[in-house]
């Protein structure tokens, strides 16, 4: 370790230490999800199970609540549920990434864990310049960096980050997020025989190919995998106008389904589809685990949305990672389901009842001054109406007439109610996991998903109420304490 990148892990300790009292005093620190310990977390990075234990780095910056030169954070775990926070993994110490270690992935390679992380660098005029990197750690916790081994090809301007390195039979692949010099977004697709030496195959996908139309001028964090016999292209692209119901947030993050055909470096796809309707989802990062899952987890936060205004700023820290989603394919359909080890986070049943019929009284459920809880409803197939009300801070709503599915929150902001919705076919099932300050709803089995931050007010003894209403038949409820 150069003594830049020393000093630089000792500034940001300090700044850990400095600011440990306020960051926990914080009512809004979340209990189930990993958060920063002081300043800005963003993507979620390196996202790998090694040698039985998974790891999860963090874009980091330590020092403020905005973006900056970004560290990679680290956690480790053995079961999704209990994380450690490790030392720091990457500090931008060097000349390749003097202005931020950005987003990237890990790979197991001849006993090996190896990143692939962008260096960023600005000169004093702002211009930038970037270089893929590696770095590499025999123990998991120390990272030996080797410099740039990709450099930036024909075509792209310096926007161009994220690698996410896999196999495929005798090579290595990378995709990158890209822009073009005409200022539409891509994915670049890259081979190596060795991890080094790096060929650019073109880009796969983006903003004015495969009669996509304009869709965005950067792609940022993708990420390509085989999924129960499809493939998926993962990618947060930035530029999208809302449209209807979609595209509702700053920036989106979806998936394309198709074919990579190797050979000729092509990717034929269908449509985009965002992964999350909530207001609160980016830059999510999937990984193959030992048991051959695709897991998943995205940031809980979207770039350059609102995030001067986020309430837990006056203690010195912001964002969250999500939780640990694994990935399906079934029916010709992407779901999202919470990892299964997160049932083993549940303490007490706090209600277990079942069949109830809905009316417009509003029914109080026995959940006093629980801020954090995990929810199931199995709804019946007459349900017309529901909402479900979290105290003053957000309501779940769904009408059967027009089938829309709608998350109203308090806006943090301005303090007027906001909605993201989307349309199902019937609501079958509801699973929520509530935090201090976040909600992730996934509904009818992982079909769709909405996460966002949701900032309550307590009262005087810290209860927030919660109620659901409706029309039709609660077949199922149950709820468990975190
Ligand atoms: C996405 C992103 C990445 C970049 C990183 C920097 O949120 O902009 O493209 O690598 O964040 O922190």
């Amino acid at each position: 370790m150069t003594e830049r990148e020393q000093e630089l892990i000792r500034l940001a300790e300090e700044e850990v230490e400095k600011n440990k009292s306020v960051v926990e005093s914080d009512p809004y620190r979340l209990r189930f999800h990993l958060m920063p310990p002081v300043g800005l977390l963003n993507d979620p990075n390196g996202f790998i199970q090694w040698n039985g234990t998974y790891h999860l780095f963090y874009q980091w910056m330590p020092f403020k609540t905005g973006h900056g030169a970004k560290y990679w954070g680290h956690y480790s775990s053995a079961d999704l549920i209990t994380w450690k926070h490790e030392p720091i993994a990457l500090a931008p110490s060097e000349w390749f990434e003097l202005n931020g270690c950005y987003s990237g992935s890990a790979i197991e390679h001849d006993g090996k864990m190896v990143l692939f992380y962008t260096g960023n660098v600005k000169d004093a005029d702002g211009n930038r310049e970037s270089y893929q990197c590696m770095a590499v750690s025999e123990d998991g916790l120390t990272f030996d960096k080797k410099g740039p081994v990709v450099e930036l090809p024909e075509g792209y301007t310096a926007h161009f980050r994220d690698p996410k390195v896999w196999k495929k039979g005798s090579h290595w692949y990378m995709v990158v997020g890209a822009q073009c010099e005409d200022l539409t977004g891509k994915v670049a697709l890259l081979r190596s025989a060795d991890l080094v030496e790096w060929q650019h195959l073109g880009a796969i996908a983006g903003s004015g190919e495969k009669g996509l139309g304009d869709f965005g001028y950067m792609w940022e964090c993708p990420d390509l995998f085989e999924l129960d016999g499809v493939e998926v292209l993962v990618v947060s692209p930035q530029g999208l106008k809302a449209d209807g119901m979609n595209y509702q947030n700053v920036y989106q993050a979806g998936y394309f389904i198709g074919k990579l055909d190797y050979g000729s470096a092509t990717f034929e796809h269908g449509d985009f589809v965002e992964l999350d309707r909530g207001f609160e989802f980016y830059a999510p990062q999937t990984t193959l685990d030992e048991k051959g899952r695709r897991l998943m987890v995205g940031w809980m936060g979207v770039p350059e949305q609102d995030e001067d205004k986020h309430p837990t700023i006056k203690h010195k820290w912001i964002h969250a990672l999500t939780l640990p989603r694994e990935l399906k394919w079934i029916d010709g359909k992407l779901l999202q389901v919470p990892a299964e080890e997160l049932t083993q986070m549940r303490k007490a049943t706090l209600i277990e009842l079942s069949k109830m019929e809905l009316s417009d009284d509003k029914f109080q459920l026995p959940l006093e001054e629980k801020r954090v809880f995990e929810l199931h409803l199995s709804l019946g197939a007459d349900l017309s109406l529901l909402e479900f009300a979290i105290g003053e801070a957000a309501k779940l709503t769904y009408d059967a007439s027009s089938n829309v599915f709608s998350l109203h929150r308090k806006s943090f902001v301005t303090g007027e109610w906001e909605m993201r919705s989307c349309r199902l076919t019937q609501l079958t099932e509801l699973q929520a996991f509530v935090d201090t300050s976040s909600i992730e709803v996934f509904l009818n089995g992982g079909e769709e998903v909405f996460t966002a931050r949701l900032f309550p007010e307590h009262d005087a003894s810290d209860a927030v109420k919660v109620c659901v209403s409706g029309n039709g038949t609660l077949m199922k409820m149950n709820a468990w304490d975190l």
